[in-house]
């Protein structure tokens, strides 16, 4: 894995780092033709974290597990990001567009008006690890042309601190360096921070945006003393005058460095009407969402 990387500039200390608002365990749940998974963010937690729609986290050895994968289905008005930590999958669409997922790739799909696609394991065994992102379109763009790329693990960019964190820049900034997707509107950071035990780490962050932050090895702790273990979301405040947050890897973590992904945007502030696979701002857009995709013409 030949990753590019980029120079960090110095960041001003982060002064006043914002609290955590709550954890939360996520569902267990599965989806497509039974993909076993936990959705992290779930639908009561969209206007909270607004631009992002869904977390989901998928995790098995046993093939079972991920197997059937995600047959044809449509999307409209908003982008997934898909971030492949082990395995393979193979990606079709309606556009003509073909790739494979591989590990630490990361697959970036705008549906704007209509994409049909399958997402399907390219493995019979092994592990299959890590993450769907769903984020939201501002409603001028919900019917924009689809777009679509393949991020190999090579081209994402990574640097590391001076206290050891390893930080892949998926989109947005960190520590100066520009992640592999910017987005107007919504301004996403996606961050995979990969920590030694006890190491400590900072990022600035507008206050207005919404942030969370998902641990998936080791634990995290916070300034205020909140402890963060695997397999929990942690929300974090809009800490009024807060510029930034600050967490460390827990000292007692030395067997398993700590990994966790840190995702944070601004928050679009439009009305969310969602059918499943459709996300719009109205009512009468997601029936028309429905008439399109039965009628053939959605894509
Ligand atoms: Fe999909």
């Amino acid at each position: 894995m030949s990753s590019s990387k980029p120079q960090a500039s110095v960041q001003a200390p982060v002064r006043t780092p914002r609290a955590v608002e709550r954890l939360v365990a996520g569902q267990a749940t599965s989806d497509g033709a039974g993909v076993k998974l936990t959705r992290v963010l779930t639908q009561d937690l969209q206007r909270r974290l607004d631009p992002f729609l869904m977390l989901d986290a998928f995790g098995s050895d046993k093939a079972d597990d991920y197997i059937a994968g995600f047959p044809s289905h449509p999307h409209r008005g908003f982008e997934t990001v898909t971030y492949m930590l082990e395995g393979r999958m193979r990606h079709r669409d309606s556009a003509g567009n073909e790739g494979l997922l591989g590990n630490g790739g990361v697959q970036w799909m705008t549906a704007g008006r209509g994409v049909i696609h399958s997402e399907l394991p390219e493995q019979e065994e092994g592990r299959m690890e890590g993450f769907q992102l769903w984020l939201n379109l501002p409603g001028h763009d919900k019917m924009r042309a689809p777009w679509y790329r393949d991020i190999p693990s090579g081209e994402i960019p990574e640097f590391q601190t001076e206290a050891g964190v390893t930080v892949r820049v998926i989109a947005g900034h960190s520590h100066g360096v520009a992640g592999a997707v910017q987005r107007e509107h919504t301004e996403p950071l996606y961050l995979d921070l990969h920590l030694p035990a006890g190491a400590r780490f900072e990022q600035a962050l507008p206050e207005g945006h919404n942030a969370f932050v998902y641990v998936y090895r080791g634990a995290l702790e916070f300034p205020s003393g909140c402890r963060v273990p695997a397999q929990r979301m942690a929300i974090l405040a809009n800490t009024p005058g807060s510029d930034g947050l600050v967490l460390q890897a827990a000292a007692d973590t030395v067997d398993t460095a700590t990994r966790a992904i840190l995702i944070a945007g601004r928050p679009l502030r439009e009305p969310i009407a969602q059918h499943g696979p459709f996300v719009m701002n109205t009512h009468e857009e997601l029936v028309q969402a429905v008439r399109d995709y039965q009628a053939g013409v959605l894509a």
